[in-house]
């Protein structure tokens, strides 16, 4: 038996609870607010090509980009967090005594600790505890499975779960490879505990699939980390290799979705998947035989918020009235690590 490869794959579904017979009553993480914030600063793909050698057609044409947020020294990952939260918590009429947890997939905390998640704490007013978790890109989906587990296992009816990042901090703004492909932002949902049948008609978190192989950490990763006062480190990348494996993967990874939970491809009511690259998108939304507008699509103006992509579009997508409640979402995502997952939502 290959164990690293063993070791290396957390696979989340719950076959008791998507298996009860009908009748039975089981607990279901219901997606109850959703909000995002972006910095107030628009970086155009001409102003980049100023600063390093590309241009705005070659970004648009390879990548769909057209801009980026970019943070201002006072927009840390807390501060967007918050911003994040607060309105996800006030979309789903929640106070902040409903949180008993909070959970914040990023890669740019503001500190090494205290956890950028309880600077949100702090922030809110909010008790129960919170911790940050880094998955890079596939951080939100890591987090929401891990929401999820909390809520099920009862260890907490209300859970935050945000991803936040600043990329801008870590980019080589000299390397053209990487810098036009980033921006800042974040997004976060409500979880609150709710009840289900334990079938794909249940509101809620239907099904989480995480996986991992880190002996792919070296097609994209950071030279660097806040323990070495030497490097701090910036974002390096392999996009040829990372690109490739995106399409195989979240291919992938959206099968495994729709199968565990006995659904055609036709009950996807909108695809949010992870804003890397137009191509990617466009090529997972082919293998679902999904029309483009049935894909959540974010990467035009935010370009690429790893960790915050996909709640950041969540909250575009449920701020224009596009998502409604009873429909099925799919996300899915991939990112340094390798990591990459998805997960199942009825709204
Ligand atoms: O969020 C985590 C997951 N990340 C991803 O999924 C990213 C996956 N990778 C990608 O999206 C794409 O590989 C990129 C957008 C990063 C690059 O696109 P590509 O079509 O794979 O281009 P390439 O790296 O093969 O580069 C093609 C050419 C090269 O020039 P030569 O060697 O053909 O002369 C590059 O030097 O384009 C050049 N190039 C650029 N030119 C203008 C690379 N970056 C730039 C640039 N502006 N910014």
């Amino acid at each position: 038996m290959d164990l690293a490869a063993e070791t290396a794959t957390l696979d989340s579904r719950r076959p008791a609870e998507t298996d009860a017979p009908a009748g039975r009553v089981v607990v279901r993480a219901i997606v109850a607010g959703i909000g995002g914030y972006l910095p107030e600063r628009i970086v155009g793909n001409d102003e980049l090509s100023r600063t390093v050698d590309t241009s705005d057609s070659w970004i648009r044409e390879r990548t769909g980009i057209h801009q980026r947020h970019i943070a201002q020294p006072h927009e840390t990952c807390a501060f967007m967090a918050t911003r994040a939260a607060q309105a996800a918590l006030a979309d789903a009429g929640a106070a902040p005594g409903d949180v008993d947890a909070i959970l914040l997939a990023t890669a740019t905390p503001d500190q090494a600790f205290p956890a950028t998640a309880l600077r949100v704490q702090a922030a809110l007013g909010c008790g129960g505890f919170g911790f940050d978790l880094s998955a890079a890109c596939s951080g939100f989906i890591y987090a929401l499975s891990m929401g999820d587990l909390l809520i099920r296992s009862g260890q907490a009816r209300g859970v935050l779960v945000i991803g936040a990042e600043v990329y801008s901090r870590i980019m080589n703004w000299q390397d053209r490879g990487t810098c036009v492909l980033f921006g800042d932002g974040a997004g976060a949902v409500f979880l609150r505990a709710g009840t289900g049948e334990g079938t794909g008609a249940d509101r809620g978190i239907l099904s989480t699939h995480l996986h991992a192989d880190g002996k792919l950490g070296d097609i994209l990763y950071v030279d660097g980390a806040v323990g070495r006062a030497d490097k701090p480190g910036h974002l390096v990348m392999n996009g040829k290799e990372v690109f490739r494996h995106a399409v195989v993967r979240l291919s992938g990874a959206v099968d495994e979705a729709l199968a565990a939970n006995g659904m055609d491809h036709a009950a996807v009511d909108w695809l949010v998947p992870h804003q890397a690259n137009m191509r990617i998108v466009d090529a997972i939304a082919k293998r679902l035989a999904l029309p483009v507008e049935r894909v959540v699509v974010t990467i035009d103006r935010h370009a690429n918020t790893s960790a915050a992509s996909i709640p950041l579009a969540l909250a575009e997508a449920h701020a224009d009235g596009r998502l409604q409640r009873g429909q099925v979402v799919l996300l899915s995502a991939l990112g340094g690590g390798l990591t990459w997952g998805s997960a199942l939502i009825r709204l």
